[in-house]
């Protein structure tokens, strides 16, 4: 089947209060195998792209198909946009500073544009699903050509045969809840992990959160599409999956079969794939199935990333996050008696509209509690359209920024902390290339980064690396 259905020649432009709607209406599954019309095969003959991704690994997954579509049209990619015939970014809307850091990278693309007026620019991702920011690229940014969102990236080869015909600015953003497109081609970065989406969208709508506006609606895919897709993986030789959501530990709910993130992840586990991740588990939707079923196989990682974001249940309440703090620490007290060796990781937001000294305190006393691993820390941002950006804040920014601050100092000790442990240990790493350093560099099962003496010959296997020195964000070793 040749996917052009879900667009129309009329502008899309894309709606925040549409976005946010969510109606009983059934999910389209999309299944044909995807097939670009001959007349767009040679659109790329001779030319190239560049694409800069922004943002999380859903994202990432997302070049990987942009990259496809493009390659079918016989461009080729380059790493140096100044050499490109099409400029795509592909951007994400979480916090302000990805805002920032697209629109000062267009700026470098407008002064190409001015010495070079048919290099094409593209802009996709989770910006193009707000309306403010395409407001700016209609009024402010006319030379932009194309702009396309989340829930169309199999319409990018119509657009862009659109752009180069009729020579306007073409947009189209659709603000739906969203369907699940099966097979739209891929080229994966990796030939050893691979990105596999087990779900798309989120229900949840934390207050300060962008997402379910410009992702849509959760929809999991087919239980039988993820596990043909991972099969065809552990065929290639692939060693590696992680299964991505917006809120993997929900996948299935919307579903109409009894089906959870636990069987999923005993299914994927059977293929003997080896070795499993998935991200994002939110600790609302964390089961006893899952934490049997992650017990029970060891190609499943014990890593896991589990956002706290507030320990002050004041905070967690506004945030609309759904657990109190003693729900947070009862689940990782489970988690780390029942997974031998677990990596913890989380998300902290300090800075939330009204929180107070207080409040800030009750999180680092949960990190202090929870000694994580790694935690990734950022000040609120708020973002156009969702709640907690009309919510009073009072708090400076230099108050906010010394308690980001504060905050780091714990997380960084326990980080090292945690790496102390595997010195002199013999730990299993998959090799995935080479370091920075000259040398190979790969993770752990437990996903820290290794530093690797060893020869070439081991890129893409798993094996036992002896760890010799420790740093607070890597390790190094030798091949045993
Ligand atoms: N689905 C994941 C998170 C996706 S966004 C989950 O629910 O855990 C990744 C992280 O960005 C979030 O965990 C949160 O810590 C942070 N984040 C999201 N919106 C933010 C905002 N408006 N300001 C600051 N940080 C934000
Ligand atoms: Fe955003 Fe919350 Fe959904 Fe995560 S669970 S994507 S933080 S709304
Ligand atoms: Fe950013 Fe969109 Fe991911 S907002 S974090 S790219 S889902």
């Amino acid at each position: 089947m040749i996917l052009s259905m879900s667009g129309s020649d009329s502008m899309n432009l894309p709606n925040l209060k549409e976005a946010g709607k969510r109606t009983k209406k059934p999910i389209s599954f999309i299944l044909d195998e995807y097939e670009l019309p001959e007349q767009f095969k040679n659109i790329g003959l001779n030319k190239k792209y560049y694409i800069k991704t922004y943002g999380c690994q859903m994202n990432v997954h997302d070049t990987e198909n942009i990259k496809a579509l493009l390659e079918l049209m016989s461009y080729e990619e380059t790493e140096n946009f100044e050499n490109a015939d099409i400029i795509l970014l592909n951007t994400c809307a979480i916090r302000e500073n990805a805002h920032n850091k697209m629109f000062g990278f267009l700026g470098r693309v407008k002064h190409l544009k001015e010495t070079n007026p048919y290099v094409i620019t593209a802009i996709c991702g989770c910006m193009a699903q707000e309306e403010n920011v395409v407001e700016a690229l209609m009024k402010k940014y006319k030379w932009v050509d194309i702009v396309f969102g989340t829930h169309n990236i199999h319409r990018l080869p119509y657009l862009l045969d659109n752009t180069l015909t009729r020579k306007e600015q073409e947009i189209e953003v659709f603000s739906i809840e969203g369907d699940v497109i099966e097979n739209i081609p891929v080229k994966r970065d990796s030939k050893y992990k691979a990105w596999v989406n087990i779900m798309y969208g989120c229900d949840k709508f934390c207050t300060y959160c962008i997402v379910p506006y410009t992702r849509g609606k959760q929809r999991s895919r087919k239980p039988e599409y993820i596990i043909a897709e991972v099969k065809e993986l552990v065929s290639q030789g692939y060693q590696e999956v992680t299964l991505l959501g917006q809120n993997v530990n929900a996948y299935g709910k919307d579903l109409d079969v009894d089906y959870t993130m636990g069987d999923l992840l005993e299914d994927i586990a059977k293929t003997n794939i080896p070795r499993i991740r998935f991200m994002t588990s939110h600790p609302w939707d964390f089961d006893d199935k899952m934490i049997a079923i992650i017990k029970k196989y060891d190609n499943i990682m014990p890593a896991i990333h589990l956002p706290l974001q507030s320990g002050s249940d004041r905070i967690l309440k506004l945030m609309g996050r759904r657990y109190t703090k003693e729900k947070y620490l009862e689940l990782v007290n489970k988690l780390k008696h029942e997974i031998p060796n677990l990596m913890l990781s989380t998300d902290i937001i300090v800075g939330f509209p009204g929180e107070t000294e207080e409040d800030f305190q009750a999180t680092i006393d949960v990190v202090n509690t929870c000694q994580y691993d790694l935690a990734y820390t950022f000040i609120f941002s708020p973002r156009e359209g969702t709640p907690a950006a009309k919510m009073k804040d009072e708090t400076p920014l230099i108050v906010k920024e010394q308690r980001l601050y504060r905050l780091n100092e714990v997380v960084n000790k326990y980080a090292n902390m945690n790496n102390q442990k595997y010195l002199g240990q013999k730990v299993k790493v998959l090799i995935e290339g080479k370091g920075e350093k000259g040398n190979l560099m790969g993770y752990t099962e437990t996903m820290k980064l290794v530093n690797v003496d060893g020869s070439e010959e081991n890129i893409g296997k798993i094996v036992d690396v002896e760890i010799t020195e420790v740093k607070t964000w890597s390790l190094d070793g030798k091949i045993k």
